[in-house]
C-alpha cells in the first residue's frame, strides 16, 4: 500500500534551491523548518505542486551528516520517502525482508496531530523514509511552519505527481538492488532491458524496473555496461561519488503546455536531433499531438501495446552532471521510453562530449 510521500534533496543552499524550484518549476513554498521553528542544525523548505512534494534541506554549520552528504555528492536526492498506512509494519516487513534499518519507528507530534516515521537504507547513501500521516493535519510535518507563499513561477507548468524515480548503481549491482526491492518491499519486475537495447556506438547501460502491486511506485535501476567509451552511468557514478538517484520523472496531463511554461521559466532541456521527427509517425503511428509542436519543443514519443507516452529530459539541475528531471505524459502506455533510449543517448552524449567526459 505504498505511494510517494516526498523527495528530500540535500543541497548546499536550501534558500536558493527553493527559489529555483519555485520560480522555474512552479512549486509553492508551503512550509519551512529551521532555527526559528526550533530546528537548530538545518534549514528545510517544503515545496508543493498538486501531488508533488519536494523538500530541500541544507546544513547550517560545517560537518554533520547533511554537510558531509553535500560535500561528497553535491546537491542530490537523499530521501525517496514513501507514504504507508502503518510505518511500523512497513519498517518491520522491510527489515525482515533484508532491508538495512537506519532509524527505528518514531512519533513526531504537535498541535496538528502526529506522524510516524521509520527509515531504511537503499543504494549509495540514499534512504527511504516510511511516512504514516493519516493523523496529521498541519503543514508537511511537526517542526515545520506553514508559509503563506503562493506559486510564483512566471508561467505555471501544471506538474502533477511523481511517475518514477531512477537509481544509478555500480557495475554488476543492478540485479542485487532489484532483488533488494523484491525481498524488502515485495516489488515485482516490470520490464528489463539489456545493453543490446540501450546502447549507441559509444556507451551502454542495463536497466530493470521494479514496482509495487498497484504500479504506483516505480523504481528503474540502471547499471553501466561496456561500450567503446564511458557510459553516462559511469559519468554519474564518478561525479556523484557512487550510487544515487539519477532522475525523477514528473507526470503532467499536458506536456506541450508544461514544456512551453518550463522553457519560458528558464528550464533547460536536452535537444533532440531534428531527424528524430522525420521518422516519428512511421515509428509510433498516429498520435493526437502535432509533430511540428513536438519538434519545436524537443518532446520524445514512445509506444507499447497499451498506448503511447510523451517525455522530455532536462539538463542536469546542478553543475555536477548528476540529477535531472524527466517530464512525462502517459496516454495509456506503461513504457519508460525504451524506443527513445537511442535517440536520447545521442543527445546526452553530445552534452557529455562537451564536458570532455565521453
Ligand atoms: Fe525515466
Amino acid at each position: 500500500m505504498l505511494d510517494w510521500d516526498h523527495l528530500e534533496f540535500y543541497v548546499g543552499n536550501a534558500k536558493q534551491a527553493a527559489h529555483y524550484y519555485a520560480t522555474a518549476f512552479g512549486f509553492a513554498v508551503e512550509a519551512y523548518a529551521g532555527p526559528e521553528t526550533g530546528v537548530s542544525d538545518r534549514a528545510s523548505y517544503c515545496l508543493v505542486q498538486n501531488d508533488l512534494r519536494f523538500v530541500v534541506t541544507s546544513a547550517l554549520r560545517p560537518g554533520g551528516p547533511i554537510a558531509d552528504h553535500v560535500a561528497r555528492h553535491g546537491d542530490g536526492i537523499r530521501d525517496v520517502a514513501l507514504r504507508v498506512p502503518d510505518a511500523r509494519a512497513a519498517f518491520e516487513a522491510a527489515v525482515a525482508g533484508g532491508a538495512a534499518p537506519l532509524e527505528e519507528p518514531r512519533i513526531l507530534s504537535d498541535q496538528d496531530g502526529e506522524v510516524v516515521l521509520a527509515r531504511i537504507r537503499t543504494y549509495g547513501e540514499t534512504v527511504h523514509t516510511f511516512v504514516e500521516r493519516e493523523r496529521y493535519r498541519g503543514a508537511f510535518m511537526p517542526g515545520f511552519v506553514r508559509l503563506s507563499d503562493r506559486a510564483r513561477a512566471p508561467q505555471a507548468p501544471g506538474l502533477r505527481a511523481v511517475d518514477h524515480v531512477v537509481g544509478n548503481v555500480g557495475w554488476n549491482e543492478m540485479d542485487r538492488w532489484a532483488r533488494y526491492y523484491a525481498d524488502a518491499f515485495g516489488f515485482t519486475q516490470l520490464v528489463s532491458f539489456d545493453d543490446t537495447d540501450i546502447s549507441t556506438e559509444y556507451t551502454a547501460l542495463r536497466s530493470v524496473v521494479v514496482t509495487d502491486a498497484r504500479r504506483r511506485v516505480k523504481f528503474p535501476i540502471n547499471e553501466p555496461a561496456e561500450g567503446r567509451k564511458k557510459s553516462q552511468i559511469e559519468e554519474f557514478l564518478e561525479f556523484y561519488g557512487g550510487a544515487g538517484v539519477q532522475h525523477v520523472a514528473i507526470a503532467t496531463d499536458d506536456i506541450l503546455a508544461a514544456v512551453r511554461a518550463l522553457r519560458a521559466n528558464g528550464v533547460e532541456f536536452l535537444e533532440t536531433p531534428s531527424s528524430y521527427y522525420d521518422v516519428l509517425e512511421t515509428r509510433v503511428g498516429r498520435i493526437a499531438e502535432a509533430t511540428a509542436a513536438l519538434r519545436e519543443l524537443s518532446i520524445l514519443v514512445d509506444r507499447d501495446d497499451l498506448g503511447y507516452m510523451l517525455q522530455i529530459f532536462t539538463k542536469p539541475l546542478q553543475d555536477r552532471p548528476t540529477l535531472f528531471f524527466e517530464i512525462i505524459q502517459r496516454r495509456g502506455s506503461l513504457s519508460f521510453g525504451k524506443g527513445n533510449f537511442k535517440a536520447l543517448f545521442v543527445a546526452i552524449e553530445e552534452e557529455q562530449a562537451k564536458r570532455g567526459n565521453l
